[in-house]
């Protein structure tokens, strides 16, 4: 059985590039996906369907996992007054003055690095508001993540973020884009109490997915050539 037979393209184009009827018939391989996906913080003002944001989340469960429990739970937020309340304290922009502080502060010595906090930190809000939905991974904490004693202890941890790849590269696949933010401060405590998440729940991160907008480039990356970082046998 060839390619075209299993129904896959190598066109090389993101599914979100394609024609609208195409995206129906064809879709992106596997490496096809990995190359695609990129961080998105500008969407176009659509809907996803319920039955792609279940699909996704299934891919999401299909991670590996530390203890074989996948005590992990997914809250979608589709509703603008809830996105309004969770987001409420998270900053809406930053002035040119304090975007130059946080370059210093946080010693982002690299041009290109620097570009893209640039391009990042101004859109925190509006990424996440803008897009069709928010979705707000968690998992049971059973160990101290914010002080863990071993690194056995950063497990559950380690295997949440496995879940959140397998999101962003199921929704690359389904032809969307997503980004993430990490909770600062007190946003996390705050995003306990808008969405009611129990006590014993952990919220690595909040995501927003929806379909890329159109024209937009994804910021640069540095180059690495895949050669420089393999060291075969011994560093
Ligand atoms: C652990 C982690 C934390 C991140 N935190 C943020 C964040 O708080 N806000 C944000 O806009 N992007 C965040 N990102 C996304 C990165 O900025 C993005 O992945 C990086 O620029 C590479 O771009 P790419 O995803 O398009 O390849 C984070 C990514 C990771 C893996």
């Amino acid at each position: 059985m060839n390619q075209g037979d299993m129904g896959l393209t190598r066109s090389g184009f993101p599914v979100h590039f394609m024609q609208e009827g195409q995206r129906k018939e064809q879709f992106m391989d596997f490496y096809e996906v990995v190359n695609c996906r990129r961080t998105i913080r500008d969407f176009e003002n659509e809907e996803i369907p319920e039955g792609i944001l279940v699909k996704i989340i299934d891919a999401a469960l299909k991670a590996p996992t530390n203890d074989h429990m996948r005590d992990w739970h997914y809250i979608i937020i589709r509703d603008k007054e809830v996105a309004v309340s969770l987001l409420d304290i998270v900053p809406k922009g930053i002035s040119d003055e304090d975007m130059n502080q946080l370059i210093r502060d946080w010693n982002l010595n690299d041009s290109l690095q620097q570009e893209c906090y640039r391009n990042a930190v101004p859109k925190q809000y509006r990424m996440l508001f803008d897009a069709s939905a928010i979705i707000v991974p968690l998992l049971k904490e059973k160990t101290d993540i914010l002080h863990p004693e071993n690194v056995s202890h950063l497990n559950g941890f380690a295997s949440i973020w496995c879940s959140i790849e397998n999101i962003f590269l199921a929704a690359t696949a389904e032809g969307y884009g997503c980004n993430l933010r990490i909770p600062l401060g007190n946003e996390g405590k705050h995003a306990k109490k808008v969405l009611e998440i129990p006590d014993d729940f952990f919220m690595p991160c909040f995501i927003g997915i929806g379909k890329p907008k159109n024209g937009i480039e994804p910021v640069s990356q540095k180059e690495i050539h895949v050669r420089d970082r393999i060291h075969w046998e011994k560093f």
